[in-house]
């Protein structure tokens, strides 16, 4: 997925090379007017520099010595034309290129490798797309109260609900913490109103701040947009395909959507390329598992008990709480 940011980053990091640039004219322009003097230096500089090139063509017998000479006089004149800045209150390296990132000089790699800063772009642009795709807005774990749980214990479960969820959100915050691609799924159970999509939502946005590519949505948004896209009536893009190579794939709501033989065929299709590809799905749902069980194939059902986390969530229907 972060093959299709590239060309996208890399023209971000060129933009990023010319405000350098930019930015460096101008001081040039304001330091020539105030300290000539070190503009003369800085002329001096690239003069050396030419006269360098012409020493090295020429291959004189002396070329050692003028070598050294020249280097002499380079670095003292980079000596004076610091403390002339300094001295008239700019820092020393005011007229050397501005660029965001030290590592590659905004060029996106160090030594043919990929720098850091180019890995964080490419993850900053896949989230922002993410973000303006989802129909979901995303959440945080600092809005999720405990204290909209029961507090007594619910004796046909023999729990304490505001202690299950406590555990079960302790669980989630270090899912999202410690998450990596081949983190196991998560499979969200609860009748409606128990908060199953405000926590999907908070992992979801915790793991792409830790620069992991997310999808989220409703099943219902996703199988629509991948039937509308099949069938033309929606521009392709490869809705399926980057659900499958997502790092995580949050599947809101599993259940509520149309069962189209379509939707349906590509719903398991996509569970399963990622189960093999081991990547990690979060899949929320309010049907009871009888319910699961009769909508969907055994074998999904089967694997999703298996290898996925479950999640039981319990307690009394916020939604309607805070309304
Ligand atoms: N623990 C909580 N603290 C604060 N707000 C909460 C909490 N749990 C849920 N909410 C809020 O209550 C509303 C319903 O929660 P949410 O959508 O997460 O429920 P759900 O379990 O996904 O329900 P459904 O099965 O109907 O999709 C949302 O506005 C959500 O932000
Ligand atoms: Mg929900
Ligand atoms: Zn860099």
């Amino acid at each position: 997925m972060k093959e299709y940011y590239l060309s996208k980053a890399l023209s971000i990091l060129e933009s990023r090379r010319g405000e350098a640039e930019i930015l460096r004219g101008r001081r040039e322009m304001e330091i020539a007017d105030r300290i000539p003097e070190v503009m003369e230096i800085r002329r001096r500089l690239a003069m050396t520099s030419v006269e360098l090139s012409k020493l090295i063509l020429r291959g004189q017998a002396d070329f050692e010595e003028t070598l050294e000479k020249m280097r002499r006089e380079n670095l003292a004149l980079q000596q004076r034309e610091k403390e002339l800045l300094l001295k008239n209150g700019y820092p020393a390296d005011y007229l050397e290129l501005a660029y965001q990132c030290k590592l590659c000089h905004d060029t996106g790699y160090v030594k043919g490798t990929p720098c850091r800063c180019l890995d964080r772009l490419l993850s900053q642009l896949a989230a922002q797309d993410a973000k303006k795709e989802s129909t979901l807005t995303l959440t945080d774990f600092s809005g999720f109260s405990l204290q909209y749980y029961p507090s007594q214990k619910d004796l046909r479960r023999n729990i304490v609900p505001r202690e299950h969820m406590e555990e079960l959100l302790r669980f989630c915050k270090n899912y999202a913490e410690t998450f990596s691609v081949h983190a196991k799924g998560i499979l969200m159970l609860g009748e409606t109103g128990l908060g199953k999509t405000h926590l999907s939502l908070a992992i979801a946005n915790r793991v792409m701040e830790r620069e992991y590519t997310v999808l989220y949505d409703t099943v219902s948004v996703f199988m629509d947009r991948a039937e509308g896209e099949r069938f033309g009536r929606l521009p392709d893009r490869d809705t399926l395909g980057r659900m499958m190579a997502a790092d995580l794939l949050v599947l809101d709501d599993l259940g509520a959507e149309y069962a189209s033989p379509f939707g349906t065929a590509s719903l398991y299709r996509v569970i399963d390329t990622r189960l093999e590809r081991k990547r990690p799905t979060l899949i929320s749902t309010n049907l009871t598992v009888a319910q699961l069980q009769t909508r969907y194939e055994n074998r999904l059902i089967s694997r999703l008990f298996s290898l996925f986390t479950t999640l039981t969530f319990v307690g009394k229907d916020i939604r309607q709480m805070k309304a």
